[in-house]
C-alpha cells in the first residue's frame, strides 16, 4: 500500500489525499499507459547557424496564452540536444494526416535528417515544411530539467494554421480522427469564441 500524504485543504473546503507513487513503476508500462493519451504529431526543427536538427515529437503542448508559451520535451541523450541548446529558438510543424512518412523520417536517427527533404527557412531561420496543419515559430524562453528529458519552453513569435485532417498517434499507431458531420463541438471552444465576441 503506497504511503498517503496528509490531506491538503483546498480553497473550496474539500480535502484531497494524494497517494505517493509506488517506488518502482515499470518504464515500459508507463510508456504503454501514456500511449493511450492520443495526441497530434509535430516535427520540431531548429538551426544554430551551422547545423539543422529536427525530430518527431508528441510531447508538444500549449503552456500559456499570455504570454504565448508552448512546451515540448527532448530526451537528454538525443544527438540533437546540443544544436537545440545552442539555437535561439525552434519551429513546431504540426503534421496533417498525409505526413506519416515525414513523421517516420524525423523519428529515425540520421546524421543529416534534412538531406532530400523539402523545407524553407521560415520567418526566423528554423526549417518549416509546406502543408502544415499549424506552425509555431518560437524564441527559446527556458529549458527546464524533467528527469531524463529537458523541457523546451518557447515564446510564440508567429503562428499560422489551416483546417485539414490532423495526424494522430494513439497506442503507438498512427490514425486519423473520425468526425461525423453531427459530432459535438467541444464546449471549451464555444466558450472561447463567445468571450472573443464579447471582447472579454
Ligand atoms: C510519434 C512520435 C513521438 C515522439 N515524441 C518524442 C518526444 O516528445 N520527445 C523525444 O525526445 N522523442 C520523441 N520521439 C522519438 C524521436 O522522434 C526519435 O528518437 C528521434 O530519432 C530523435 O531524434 P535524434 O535521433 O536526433 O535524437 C517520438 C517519436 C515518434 C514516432
Amino acid at each position: 500500500m503506497p504511503a498517503a500524504r496528509s490531506p491538503d485543504r483546498l480553497k473550496t473546503g474539500l480535502t484531497m489525499t494524494i497517494h505517493a507513487a509506488p517506488t518502482a513503476i515499470d518504464p515500459h508500462e508507463l510508456r504503454t499507459a501514456m500511449s493511450r493519451f492520443a495526441t497530434g504529431v509535430a516535427v520540431v526543427t531548429t538551426f544554430d547557424g551551422e547545423k539543422r536538427e529536427g525530430l518527431t515529437v508528441n510531447s508538444f503542448s500549449s503552456l500559456s496564452l499570455d504570454p504565448p508559451l508552448v512546451v515540448w520535451s527532448l530526451r537528454k541523450n538525443s544527438p540533437s540536444l546540443a544544436t537545440f541548446q545552442r539555437a535561439t529558438g525552434f519551429a513546431v510543424n504540426i503534421l496533417c494526416a498525409d505526413r506519416r512518412e515525414l513523421s517516420h523520417h524525423f523519428a529515425t536517427p540520421h546524421s543529416d535528417k534534412f538531406l532530400g527533404v523539402e523545407y524553407d527557412d521560415g520567418s526566423f531561420g528554423f526549417p518549416v515544411f509546406s502543408g502544415n496543419l499549424a506552425l509555431f515559430e518560437c524564441r527559446k524562453s527556458q529549458v527546464v530539467e524533467g528527469g531524463d528529458h529537458l523541457m523546451f519552453i518557447g515564446e510564440v513569435l508567429r503562428v499560422t494554421y489551416r483546417d485539414d485532417v490532423p495526424l494522430i498517434i494513439s497506442s503507438g499507431r498512427y490514425c486519423t480522427p473520425l468526425a461525423p458531420a453531427n459530432s459535438a463541438r467541444c464546449k471549451r471552444f464555444d466558450l472561447d469564441r463567445s468571450r472573443r465576441n464579447r471582447g472579454g
